[in-house]
């Protein structure tokens, strides 16, 4: 049988885990790193990570040993002349990215596919930069490759589609679920994700509720398997912070994706989350506690407010909460749908992709769109008039999500 073999440039945190996933789903790795040694240690330790799922019983020992055999060291830039793809995953610059691309090009089959992991920069710009636009498309990993079940799959504006579908392919092969994008700011779960936290933190800013709160409702209420502030906190609050005011930059600075002053001045505070030991929380301690000060003020909901909250939890949640509970649960929800009803309006991708991305990219219980039917639009709606109504600010004043929902 004919093996293919996909070269990876850059044996970090991502590319180590995407040459896992190719390495036990039957393709040849060949790794490059800046040196010999730093592929080699890359390498070690994706076979400690293989032999721990042999321990595990997670995989049999053929398997193991299978994937193992497949890993390689690219010592020269000859090595990947057989690659059917070259995805690179190195540092998040442009020029550095363009330039690891530009050296190994000469070597490469005249049709080997390109393929970039950036989270944040322009495929279109990349494939540009490389000269070879149409060779080039993005390939989106999550983070732990292994065990993350998203890749999108991004066109850049000049990306060739057989080659865009090809990659899609081979994202399905090595058993990932594909949501196909077009090249735009966070793509579509670092795009359409940013309300989950953004809303939790004004909650935070106007009194509302605390940090425990308004975690535990959107699991509770929501079924999230984390609440969007300790989610904040394990992603790192200067990674989270510094993709909310990309994509809010990169947007044209919409109302909606407003970075939060409250979790910049965490951040400014040197408060990281649980890398520096305290975040939204205090991880000196078991179990983590609450690390910001709320001034609490009521929520003061008229009884029609209280109905309409509880019946959206009643459609849409995992049970109806307590009235701060299904407030939380329905103001963050309909501002991810308003900000996915955004996207699918800005052509970043189809309904079923942006389903996709958010329930396997950031395994959200539903996609927005098929919850935002399951729920009604039209109540959606009357959320969403219900925030602009109690707001100063313009943010809630979206275009009406039922025109586009189905
Ligand atoms: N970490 C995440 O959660 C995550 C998720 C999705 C996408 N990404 C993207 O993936 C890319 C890599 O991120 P990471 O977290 O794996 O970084 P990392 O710092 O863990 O790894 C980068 C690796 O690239 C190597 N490298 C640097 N320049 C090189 C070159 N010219 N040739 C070969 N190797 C080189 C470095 O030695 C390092 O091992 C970035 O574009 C990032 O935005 C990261």
């Amino acid at each position: 049988m004919h093996t293919s073999t996909v070269g990876i440039i850059g044996g970090g945190t991502m590319g180590a885990g995407i040459a896992q996933v190719a390495a036990m789903n039957g393709w040849m790795v060949e790794l490059r790193e800046v040196d010999e040694p730093t592929a080699r240690r890359a390498i070690d330790g994706i076979v400690q990570r293989l032999d721990r799922l042999l321990e595990k019983d997670r995989i049999s020992a053929e398997n193991h040993d299978d994937a193992v055999s497949r890993l390689c060291v690219a010592t020269c830039s000859d090595c990947l002349s057989e690659c059917e793809l070259v995805i690179e995953a190195i540092v998040e610059r442009l020029d550095v990215k363009a330039a690891a691309f530009r050296e190994v090009l000469p070597s490469l089959r005249p049709d080997a596919i390109l393929a970039t992991n950036t989270s944040s920069l322009s495929v279109t710009q990349l494939g540009e930069a490389v000269g070879q636009p149409q060779r080039l498309a993005g390939m989106h990993f999550f983070n732990p490759a292994p065990l993350m079940k998203l890749v999108e799959v991004i066109a850049g504006e000049q990306t060739d589609p057989l080659v865009v579908d090809r990659v899609a392919q081979i994202a399905h092969q090595w058993g990932k679920e594909v949501a196909r994008a077009s090249d735009s700011p966070g793509f579509i779960v670092n795009h359409v994700a940013r309300p989950y936290y953004l809303e939790a933190f004004r909650l935070l800013e106007a009194g509302l509720a605390g940090v425990d709160e308004i975690d535990a409702a959107m699991r509770e209420v929501g079924g999230f398997r984390m609440g969007p502030l300790e989610l904040a906190d394990l992603i790192g609050m200067d990674i989270n912070t510094a993709a909310a005011r990309s994509v809010w930059e990169q947007l044209g600075r919409p109302a909606l994706l407003e970075p939060s002053a409250l979790q910049e001045r965490i951040v400014a505070q040197g408060h990281l989350g649980r890398k520096s030991g305290r975040g939204c929380y205090d991880y000196s301690a078991e179990p983590p506690s609450p690390a910001i000060e709320v001034q609490r003020r009521p929520l003061a909901l008229s009884d029609s407010q209280r109905d309409l909250v509880a019946r959206f939890a009643r459609r849409g949640g995992e049970r109806v909460g307590s009235e701060l509970q299904n407030y939380i649960f329905a103001r963050i929800l309909v501002c991810i749908f308003a900000q996915a009803t955004q996207a699918l309006r800005r052509g970043v991708a189809q309904r079923q992709d942006i389903d996709t991305a958010m329930r396997f990219g950031v395994n959200y219980p539903r996609g927005p769109f098929e919850w935002m039917r399951a729920i009604g639009p039209d109540l959606c709606d009357e959320v969403l008039v219900m925030l602009a109504e109690s707001s100063e600010s313009d943010r809630y004043r979206a275009q009406p999500l039922a025109e586009v929902a189905t």
